[in-house]
């Protein structure tokens, strides 16, 4: 198995170009389910969810095109999904309980074929994430579902599922996508309010309006959409993901260094961009392009909330964390979407981090130095808080199972390298 062995090397410098974003990448994906036109999308990145993902269309039939070390990824390269060979309206439960994301065939299969059979995803190491919410989103749009043998078993009453008002109980960003992706080919118009907000639910809508869908309103807690009979081609830029530009934000940050991000979208960042100015970072933006110095300064404790979007992002949580942890003071995290994404808290008090925690509440203060050791990633972001810590302690951190980063960070060690961090992967 391979392991990321960090080296505590003194401050990054430099610039680092940002991939599209993980998040917005998988539910585009399965959008594109929803013609029997060809849809293209540039700025994929090479990340093994997207792989996963390929394989799931491929197995509903369809034809991907993605083949990233053969073609390279980035802004400049194209993935065209054929979906006019789909034969089959199964996810099964080998690919869904490798990748909660599959889920999210669920609304676009129901709304084309008028039926779908998609595994339950089972357990997760940041929480139960039950798919609750996206069952009755699609029984508000007129569909029968039932549950059996571990499969959302969901079908049309009629040919088309039926354009509806529907009240999410609580901001889903998964449920929020999967009902606007079953609603662009309802009878009628939808309104789906409470609504989650992130800047991957926008992308995603402004691919469907590419594809031929009319949405207004997203982005805000209140998304309308009037349902067309069939969707087109199109072809779309995946939005920059705003997590990884963070993750190198918060590294450079922590090692007291000054980089630019390229390729960024900065106005996605406001909360987080805010966050890094109040623990004492120059941050300026100019266009797709983020500067942050820490003019060598050690960065000061900051308290964190989580929320959905716009507010702090728990995709940054886990960072900010191991930023604390080195601090100057003492910050407060509060965990408030997922009840178990504390993981890498033990493994970062293996590295010396001074941190207590109580229910969903993490007190944590600053200590001058992190002391290197071998450490477990747990899920996606806790690996980045390991490595970002590994990358300003004293000597080595071993961090093991590092296939949780290879989901959702494109090349991590080649970036951090180019930005002077002694990093490399080992077998
Ligand atoms: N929830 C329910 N029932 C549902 C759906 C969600 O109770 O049917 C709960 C969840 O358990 C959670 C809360 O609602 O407590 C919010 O979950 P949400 O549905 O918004 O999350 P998600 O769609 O499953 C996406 C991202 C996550 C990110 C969250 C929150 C993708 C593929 N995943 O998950 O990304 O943390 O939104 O912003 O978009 C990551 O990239 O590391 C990651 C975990």
């Amino acid at each position: 198995m391979q392991k990321i062995l960090v080296t505590g090397n003194g401050p990054l410098h430099g610039e680092v170009l940002i991939s599209g974003a993980k998040n917005a990448v998988l539910p585009i994906l399965c959008a594109t389910l929803l013609t029997d036109e060809p849809v293209t999308l540039r700025n994929v990145p090479n990340l093994h969810d997207v792989k996963t993902t390929k394989k799931v269309l491929e197995g509903l039939g369809a034809t991907v095109s993605y083949d990233p070390e053969r073609f390279g990824s980035g802004p400049d390269s194209e993935v065209t999904v054929n979906a006019s060979t789909v034969n089959s309206h199964v996810a099964p439960y080998e690919l869904v309980k490798t990748m909660r994301a599959s889920v999210l065939v669920l609304g676009p299969v129901l709304a084309r074929y008028g039926q779908a059979e998609v595994s339950l995803p089972g357990g997760c190491a940041i929480g139960s994430r039950p798919v609750d919410l996206h069952i009755k989103a699609m029984q508000s749009l007129g569909a029968d579902v039932t549950v059996e043998h571990g499969f959302i078993k969901a079908k049309t009453r009629g040919d088309r599922l039926k354009g509806a008002h529907h009240t999410f109980e609580i901001v889903s960003v998964g449920a929020t996508e999967n009902a606007l992706m079953a609603a662009v080919l309802a009878e009628g118009t939808t309104v789906l309010d409470n609504s989650a907000m992130e800047p991957e639910i926008v992308d995603l809508a402004d691919c469907l309006i590419a594809m031929g869908a009319n949405i207004f309103g997203h982005g805000t807690p209140r998304i309308e959409i009037h349902g067309v009979e069939r969707l087109h081609a199109a072809t779309h830029d995946v939005v920059a993901d705003r997590i990884e530009c963070g993750t190198f934000l918060v590294a450079t940050a922590m090692s007291r260094g000054s980089i630019t991000t390229v390729n960024s979208r900065p106005e996605t960042m406001d909360a987080v961009l805010d966050k890094l100015r109040e623990a004492g970072a120059e941050v300026t933006v100019d266009g797709d392009r983020i500067h942050l110095d820490m003019r060598g300064k050690r960065p000061k404790a900051v308290d964190i909330t989580t929320a959905p979007h716009p507010a702090f992002p728990t995709d940054m949580q886990a960072q900010f964390m191991a930023l604390n942890c080195i601090a100057e003071g003492a910050g407060v995290i509060r965990e408030n979407i997922f009840e178990n994404r504390f993981m890498h808290v033990s493994e970062l008090q293996r590295l010396g981090a001074d941190i207590r925690v109580d229910g969903h509440t993490a007190f944590v203060r600053g200590v001058e130095q992190l002391s290197g050791a071998p450490v477990m990633a747990t899920d996606l972001r806790a690996s980045a808080s390991l490595i970002l810590a590994g990358l300003v302690a004293d000597g080595d951190t071993l961090v093991d199972r590092i296939y949780h980063l290879d989901r959702g960070y494109e090349n991590i060690e080649a970036k951090l390298s180019g930005l002077g961090a002694t990093i490399r992967r080992v077998d």
